[in-house]
């Protein structure tokens, strides 16, 4: 087992890669905490690891309930997370206690958020199953829900307690969810490690599963450095992590059928080519951005018109003053962040690619 420290002041963290859900118990042992655990995980994840989980924390003394949500993005909203705080109420949990999320990153962000707002924040332990939640939506303390017009509007910053992933629950995860996942790794490689954009063009994509480990690894160690620099997002330093996610997230809202990893594809390569248009990146980059998510496959379009686009960027919380601002690739490892593209470009440029 791995552990990978992330420094932030008082709210420190670590997180153990490779360590089995099955003793759990053990880790649990190490943290003061009160005797009652909530583990709210989704029915998919749930059939799958929470016996386990459970077995072992009873087995060190803790009272263990289990929330399950239906899997998917629409349990991201302020229904379920209504529901949860009402089940942590009933339960009796108090400012010691803690909260498990158990699942991919829309447990993660759903369960972090309610351990954020209850009480006025709570403990929260993630247990991260996908490989997109692993590599990036377990990291950083970023929580919160859907609007139904545009993604992850309401939310907090709120640390982990710590974070364990056992890297043999990817085992179980469907094709498409690994793809979503090497969606943030690309991402990850694009925005700060040549060398990571270049062991992801040498691997074979058959061969993938022998090398999670280490991706994760590396991922990890990436966000943690950037996460420490600007904790809350705002020294323009984290702002990085967003390359892909501008258009992508208004790709996600829009499409009946991309989720959030397909949909920051998309994203990436629509913004990779308004860098390349700017005159920022050469084409060789944009070729190359390409040829990486269909190897890993990715979409590299989507049928949400320009206007449509264009109308859910408006809500982006990145922009400012009604332009929005982003981020885009110099190089592989570098980007430029807060370029401003009006809508006209943006219409003129998303019709064109
Ligand atoms: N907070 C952040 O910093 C951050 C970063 C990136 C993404 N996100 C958010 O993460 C969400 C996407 O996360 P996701 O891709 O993990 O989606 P998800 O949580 O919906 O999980 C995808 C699917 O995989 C299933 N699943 C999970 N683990 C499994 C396992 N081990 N075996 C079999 N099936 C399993 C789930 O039931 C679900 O059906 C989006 O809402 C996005 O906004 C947040
Ligand atoms: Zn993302």
């Amino acid at each position: 087992m791995k552990k990978i420290e992330v420094s932030l002041n008082s709210k420190s963290y670590p997180i153990y890669i490779g360590c089995s859900l099955k003793k759990i118990g053990d880790l649990f042992r190490k943290y003061p905490a009160g005797e009652k655990i909530l583990i709210i995980t989704d029915e998919n994840v749930s059939n799958l690891y929470s016996e386990n989980i459970s077995r072992s924390l009873i087995s060190i003394g803790k009272k263990v309930d289990i929330f399950v949500i239906k899997p998917g993005e629409a349990s991201k909203n302020f229904e379920v997370a209504y529901e949860l705080l009402k089940k942590c109420s009933l339960f009796g949990m108090d400012r010691s206690d803690i909260i498990i999320a158990l699942g991919g990153g829309v447990v993660c962000d759903l369960a972090g958020f309610v351990a954020a707002i209850y009480l006025r924040g709570i403990k929260f332990v993630s247990i991260p199953t996908t490989l997109l939640a692993q590599v990036d939506a377990s990291i950083g303390g970023k929580t919160g829900i859907n609007l139904p017009w545009g993604k992850n509007l309401i939310g907090v910053f709120h640390q982990p307690y710590f974070v364990v992933m056992d890297i043999q629950t990817l085992n179980t995860l469907p094709e498409r969810e690994i793809n979503q996942g090497m969606a943030e790794i690309i991402k990850t490689a694009v925005i700060r490690s040549k060398k990571l954009f270049t062991f992801l063009q040498k691997l074979e994509k058959s061969q993938l599963h022998r090398f999670f480990s280490r991706l994760v690894y590396e991922c990890v160690l990436i966000k943690k450095r950037v996460v420490e620099s600007d904790e809350k997002e705002e020294k323009g330093i984290r702002e990085i992590l967003n390359f892909g996610h501008t258009f992508g997230h208004a790709v996600e809202i829009n499409s009946k059928n991309l989720n959030h990893g397909e949909s920051v594809a998309v994203g990436m390569i629509g913004e990779t080519y308004i860098a390349f248009k700017k005159g920022l990146c050469s084409q060789k980059l944009f070729k190359d951005i390409i040829s990486l998510v269909e190897k890993y496959g990715l979409p590299t379009r989507s049928d949400v018109s320009a206007s449509k686009l264009v109308d859910s960027i408006r809500y982006d919380k990145k922009a400012k003053g009604g332009r929005s601002r982003f981020v885009l690739p110099v190089r592989v490892g570098a980007v430029k962040t807060g370029v401003e593209v009006s809508p006209e470009e943006i219409l003129l440029y998303w019709e064109k690619w």
